[in-house]
C-alpha cells in the first residue's frame, strides 16, 4: 500500500502496464554498455578508491573501506600469543561457515582428513544463507559447458581467469548432482524434470532454484551434513590472523572468541579461507543485500600472510535492492523476479531497458535513469525505479508468484505491498565482491603455500563482473574442489615451528610507508552505533 506521493506515478505504471508487457526492449549493443559503465558505474569514480602503498598489490587501486582495512594494524602484537600449545591441532582448518566453508569441510572429512570448521558468528550465518534466485549449470539437451563459459567469460568482461571459470562450468551438472543427493528440494516439474530459467546474460535457462529461497535449501543441506558427520564447528570465534612456519607456508590461525574475548591457537598443515564477501563495507555508501559478517576478513587475512589479490576493485551492485519501505532497505529482489517476467519501469511508466541484461549494466541503467535523466520515484530515502511485479501474474498466470517467489511476497506484504497487484520501488545495493584472493585451479592461493581460498573470497573466477546463480554455483564447485585438495595436501605436510613474523613485518610496513592509522582489522562486524 502506497501513499498519496506515489499515486501520480502507480497511475502511469498501471496505465502503462499492458503496452509494457507486450514491449521487447532491445538489447544493448557493447559500445553503450561500455559507455554506460563509464559513466555510471560505481566501479569507475576514480575519486572512490585509494591506492595500496604497502603488501602484494602495492600500486593497485581498491575502495577506500577496503585499503583502510588492508593497510591497518593486527588485532594482537605476535608476542600476545603462545603458539608453543595449540589449543587445536588439525590437518585442515576451515576458516568460515557458509556455503563455501561446509563443502570444503564435507569433502575433507570425506578424505578422510581431520578437519575443523571455525567461524565467527555460526555456521549457515552467511550470503549463502541469504541467496534467492539460483544456482546456474548446464545440464539441459539444449546448453553445454562451452555455452555456460561463453556467457559467463563474456558477462565478465573476458577477464576471468580460464582454468577457474573452465573448471566452474564443467563441474557445474555434478554439483547439482551432488546437491540433491544430499538431499537438496530443487524446484521440479510433475515427471521430475528440473524447473530452470534465465537470468541476466545467460543465453540458456539454465538457474535451477528452491523457490526463491535457494541459498537457504542449500545451506540447511550442507549445515545438516556437517552435523551429521560430526565434523567439530567452533562457532562465535573468529580468525584474526593466519600463522604461518618457519617456510612462510600457512599453518593455522590465531582465534578470538567473540564472548570471552579469549586468544586461542588453531595449528593446521592446510587452511582454507571462506570467510565470504564484503557488503557490510558499504563502499560508497551503498546499502547491502549481505549478512551481518559480510566484511572481507579474510582478504585482510591473506593479505597480511602475503596472499596477493586479483580484482579487488571491483563490487557488484545487485540491480534491484529494496528501495521502499525503509525497513527493508538494501535487501535483495531476486533477479529471478525479472526472469519471470517483471521489468523495469521509470517513475514515468516507461520501460527504459531490458530487464535481463547482465548485472552491471542493469545496475548502471538505473542509476543513469534516476540521478541523470532524472527518471527516478522519490521514496523519501532517496530515488528508486518501479520493477513491475504485477506483470508476473498477467503473464504466467494467478498463483505464479506464490509458487515460484513466496519470499519476495511475503517480505513486502508484511509491510502492506501485494506484490501481486502493486509494483515495487528498487535501486542497486551492494551485494558481491567480484574480487578477491588469487588462487590456482587447485584452490590454493598463487603466492602463499598450504592456504587455500573458496567461495566469494576468491577473484578472478568471474572476472569483472559475475552473472546471476554463478556465485551459488562457485561456492559448491570450488568450496569441494579446496577441501579436497587440502586434505591430499595435508598427507605430505609437515608444519614447521609455527610464526607471526609476518605481522610484525607488516607493522614495519605501515610505518616505512608513512601510514598513519589508528585502525585494526579485520573488522570482524560492522559498526552501526550512531557517531
Ligand atoms: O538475484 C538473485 O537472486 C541473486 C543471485 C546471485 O547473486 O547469484
Amino acid at each position: 500500500m502506497y501513499s498519496e506521493k506515489f499515486q501520480e506515478s502507480l497511475k502511469a505504471v498501471e496505465a502503462a502496464r499492458e503496452q509494457n508487457i507486450a514491449y521487447e526492449p532491445a538489447r544493448m549493443t557493447a559500445q553503450q554498455k561500455e559507455d554506460l559503465l563509464k559513466a555510471y558505474h560505481p566501479d569507475y569514480k576514480q575519486d572512490e578508491f585509494d591506492t595500496l602503498k604497502i603488501g602484494p598489490n602495492k600500486g593497485d587501486k581498491v575502495p577506500f573501506e577496503l585499503a583502510e582495512a588492508l593497510q591497518a594494524h593486527s588485532r594482537i602484537k605476535a608476542d600476545d600469543v603462545d603458539l608453543t600449545a595449540p589449543d587445536y591441532d588439525v590437518d585442515v582448518l576451515v576458516i568460515g561457515g557458509g556455503g563455501a566453508g561446509a563443502s570444503a569441510a564435507i569433502e575433507a572429512h570425506e578424505a578422510g582428513a581431520n578437519v575443523m570448521i571455525v567461524t565467527k558468528l555460526r555456521i549457515g550465518d552467511a550470503n549463502t544463507m541469504m541467496a534467492e534466485g539460483g544456482i546456474q549449470a548446464a545440464d539441459k539437451e539444449n546448453d553445454s559447458p562451452a555455452i555456460h563459459f561463453v556467457d559467463a567469460f563474456g558477462g565478465g568482461h573476458f577477464a576471468a581467469k580460464r582454468e577457474l571459470l573452465s573448471k566452474l562450468v564443467c563441474d557445474a551438472p555434478e554439483a547439482i548432482l551432488w546437491l540433491s543427493e544430499l538431499g537438496v528440494e530443487f524446484d521440479k516439474t510433475e515427471d521430475g524434470t528440473m524447473v530452470t530459467t534465465h537470468g541476466g546474460g545467460t543465453s540458456r535457462k539454465r538457474m535451477h532454484a528452491a523457490k526463491d529461497y535457494s541459498g537457504a535449501e542449500i545451506m540447511r543441506t550442507l549445515r545438516d551434513e556437517v552435523f551429521n558427520r560430526q565434523i567439530p564447528v567452533v562457532d562465535f570465534t573468529s580468525a584474526i590472523e593466519l600463522i604461518l612456519d618457519e617456510k612462510g607456508n600457512a599453518a593455522g590461525a590465531v582465534l578470538l572468541n567473540m564472548e570471552t574475548e579469549e586468544l586461542l591457537v588453531a595449528k593446521a598443515k592446510t587452511v582454507i579461507i571462506a570467510t565470504g564477501g564484503a557488503g557490510r563495507m558499504h563502499y560508497q555508501g551503498f546499502p547491502t543485500s549481505n549478512h551481518y559478517g559480510a566484511t572481507a576478513d579474510g582478504l585482510v587475512l591473506g593479505y597480511r600472510a602475503g596472499a596477493k589479490l586479483l580484482y579487488a576493485e571491483t563490487l557488484q551492485y545487485h540491480p534491484t535492492g529494496a528501495a521502499y519501505p525503509e525497513q527493508i532497505f538494501g535487501a535483495l529482489v531476486t533477479e529471478k523476479v525479472r526472469s519471470l517476467g517483471a521489468k523495469l519501469v521509470n517513475s514515468k511508466g516507461e520501460v527504459f531497458m531490458h530487464p535481463l541484461e547482465t548485472r552491471d549494466v542493469s545496475a548502471a541503467s538505473i542509476i543513469r535513469e534516476c540521478n541523470d535523466r532524472g527518471n527516478g520515484v522519490d521514496t523519501g530515502n532517496g530515488l528508486g525505479i518501479w520493477l513491475d511485479t504485477p506483470m508476473i501474474e498477467a503473464i504466467g498466470g494467478e498463483g505464479t508468484i506464490e509458487a515460484r517467489i513466496p519470499a519476495m511476497m511475503r517480505m513486502f506484504g508484511k509491510y502492506g505491498i501485494d506484490i501481486r497487484k502493486e509494483p515495487i520501488l528498487i535501486y542497486p545495493t551492494l551485494h558481491y565482491q567480484n574480487g578477491g584472493l588469487d588462487i590456482n585451479v587447485d584452490g590454493m592461493t598463487t603466492n602463499v603455500e598450504n592456504l587455500y581460498v573458496a567461495g566469494e573470497a576468491v577473484g578472478g573466477i568471474h572476472g569483472r563482473n559475475r552473472l546471476m546463480g554463478n556465485s551459488l554455483l562457485d561456492i559448491i564447485v570450488f568450496g569441494r574442489n579446496a577441501g579436497q585438495n587440502a586434505a591430499k595436501k595435508a598427507k605430505d605436510v609437515t608444519v614447521g615451528k609455527l610464526s607471526l613474523d609476518h605481522i610484525e613485518a607488516f607493522e614495519k610496513e605501515i610505518k616505512d610507508a608513512g601510514i598513519e592509522t589508528d585502525t585494526v582489522s579485520p573488522k570482524l562486524l560492522p559498526d552501526y552505533r550512531r557517531k
